[in-house]
């Protein structure tokens, strides 16, 4: 079967790629990372991508007047490489009907843009997902008992589109935010690519905004 050709954007560390990075070296796993776009031009993400020797784009939001022309000059930079899906790991860019459709799956009749967030994307939404959880953020003092990592696919809300995977991840008293952040990312890179193969595998499906896995 021929794999997926995966686009990963990014726009930091990049620890869930280097995870999506290793999977793709196994012989039997169904996607390959064609590109990694970044939006910022240090993201230590784009010096994983250049190690794993995986070409890399960098497009750089500031300057564009509009969300959707700096999507229009991404969509328009990644082309040569012929993306079926987009992984996003860590962008931090909230993303718009324009990039979605360019990247609608139609083969699989799926979305095809992919998000991992560190927050139930019901309670919570947005950058901190970490912290929300800590009960750090001044508009959520509450410390929760656990967070769940949500991989969704991605619609033009933010954080709202139909959720295909949530792991739970406890909050221990004694933890502080790297505490946290160092169980919940060992989560993260498990559940990620274990999302990309079904998706690759034609596993999923959706009915309304529920996602069914086959
Ligand atoms: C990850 O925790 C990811 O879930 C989160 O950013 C981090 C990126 O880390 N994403 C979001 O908060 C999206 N709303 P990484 O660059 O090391 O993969």
């Amino acid at each position: 079967m021929e794999k997926l050709r995966l686009g990963a954007f990014i726009s930091g560390g990049g620890t869930n790629l280097q995870s999506i990075i290793d999977n793709c070296k196994k012989p039997e796993y169904p996607a390959r990372i064609v590109v990694v776009m970044s939006n910022q031009e240090g993201a230590y993400g784009l010096k994983r991508a250049e190690q794993a020797g995986i070409p890399t784009v960098c497009v750089p939001h500031k300057g564009f007047k509009k969300r959707e022309e700096h999507e229009r000059e991404i969509v328009e930079r990644i082309e040569p490489y012929q993306v079926e899906a987009v992984a996003l790991a860590g962008y931090m860019r909230v993303v718009t009907a324009y990039l979605l459709d360019a990247f609608y799956n139609h083969r699989k009749g799926l979305p095809g843009v992919i998000n991992i967030h560190p927050a139930d994307t019901r309670a919570y939404q947005g950058a901190h997902g970490y912290e929300f959880a800590m009960g750090m953020l001044a508009e959520h003092p509450q410390r929760l008992a656990e967070t769940k990592i949500t991989v969704h696919f991605v619609d033009a809300g933010v954080d709202t589109g139909p959720i295909i995977q949530q792991v739970s991840v406890p909050v221990l008293p004694d933890d502080g935010i790297d505490d946290l952040r160092g169980r919940g990312l060992k989560v993260e890179h498990r559940v990620y690519p274990e999302v990309i193969r079904l998706y690759a595998e034609g596993k999923l499906k959706i009915e309304g905004q529920q996602v069914i896995i086959l």
